[in-house]
């Protein structure tokens, strides 16, 4: 199959074209670079570089390279910056998603696999949380993702596009070419990793007396390797309709920053400090649903394998993608 990848130059996205392409697909990526990076991008794919926020430039492009799907990985994902700066989280995620559907529209492409969130559904009332768990976001990124949903549902009805919404738990781990470097790090496991590796101080524990068993927050980590084949299932078999993607299994932050010390081997610091505006204590996946319809299973997923797979990356791309 054609499949036009928004966000390919990305994290998860990358893996994915890698999937993808050993799956036999051919992909054209679409990225802006302002978080993904070209040396990234698969040599087998085609690379453009270019915005969501570029109508013009994405009808023109949708129109001529004509795929058979899209898999909208590009977009904003910070839960601390959509609270600092709302504005940027709608524009990219909203304004830029509706510019992408409209654009498909135009080609003649109805199916479109979409990067959502667990985090549309917010403070839920019990993990694990399946997908009929309310969805009340808590910041500016959730709502996003959840307005996009919602839009889609629209494009569905009128416009007869084919939607699957990946919600994603917290992707993790690395393949062996391809792993996680943000220009900025805030996430949990690249930051304990950057900690053993000596290029940061110390790991800062962001808030302590959640209502979770050790105080600190709790998230279900899944290795990308086993986003990334979500993905390609959900192309295989056109599954419209949402999806949880988590191993049911949630890993406190202590708990991570314990199994890292025993992966590396190296000493880690922590600093305590208040929790970040905008994060749920626990976030748990029950994704039987995407097992049941799609056939799909972790199978990296565990927390060892998911740090070793990330310590192997970043023990051998110190300088992320700049080396
Ligand atoms: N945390 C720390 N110290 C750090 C970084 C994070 O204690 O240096 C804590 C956070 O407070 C949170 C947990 O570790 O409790 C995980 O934080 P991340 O920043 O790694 O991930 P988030 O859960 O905030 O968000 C990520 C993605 C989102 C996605 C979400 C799903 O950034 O795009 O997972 O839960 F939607």
């Amino acid at each position: 199959m054609k499949v036009f990848v928004t966000g390919g130059a990305g994290y998860i996205g990358s893996v994915c074209v890698e999937e993808l392409i050993q799956a036999g697909h051919s992909v054209v990526v679409w990225d802006n670079l302002s978080e993904g990076h070209r040396a990234a991008v698969h040599p087998q794919a085609v690379f453009l570089q270019g915005d969501l926020l570029d109508r013009d430039l994405l009808g023109r492009v949708m129109g001529e390279q004509r795929p058979e799907a899209v898999i909208h990985f590009a977009g904003k994902a910070l839960v601390p910056e959509s609270m600092r700066d709302p504005s940027l989280y709608y524009r990219v995620n909203v304004s830029g998603g509706v510019n992408l559907l409209d654009a498909m529209v135009a080609a003649g492409c109805r199916k479109i696999i979409f990067s959502s969130t667990c985090a549309t559904y917010g403070v839920p009332e019990k993990v694990p949380m399946n997908e009929e768990t309310p969805q009340k976001p808590i910041n500016p990124y959730g709502h996003s993702k959840l307005m996009f949903e919602q839009i889609l549902a629209w494009y569905s009805q009128i416009h007869g596009i084919v939607p699957t919404c990946l919600r994603y738990f917290n992707a993790s781990g690395a393949s062996s070419e391809r792993g996680e470097h943000h220009r900025v790090e805030t996430h949990l496991i690249p930051n304990v990793l950057l900690a053993a590796l000596g290029q940061r101080k110390e790991v800062e524990i962001f808030g302590t007396g959640h209502a979770t068993p050790d105080g600190t927050c709790i998230r279900d980590y899944i290795h990308v390797r086993d986003l990334a084949s979500a993905h390609i299932l959900a192309l295989d078999r056109e599954k419209a309709g949402a999806f949880n993607v988590g191993t049911g299994q949630g890993h406190s932050v202590r708990g991570v920053i314990e199994m890292a010390r025993k992966v590396t081997q190296k000493e880690i610091c922590i600093s305590e400090k208040p929790a970040r505006a905008g994060d749920p204590p626990a976030l748990v996946a029950a994704a039987d649903k995407l097992q049941k319809e799609l056939g799909w299973k972790p199978k990296h997923s565990g927390l060892e394998e998911i740090l070793a797979s990330a310590w192997d990356w970043h023990r051998t791309h110190p300088r992320g993608y700049s080396d």
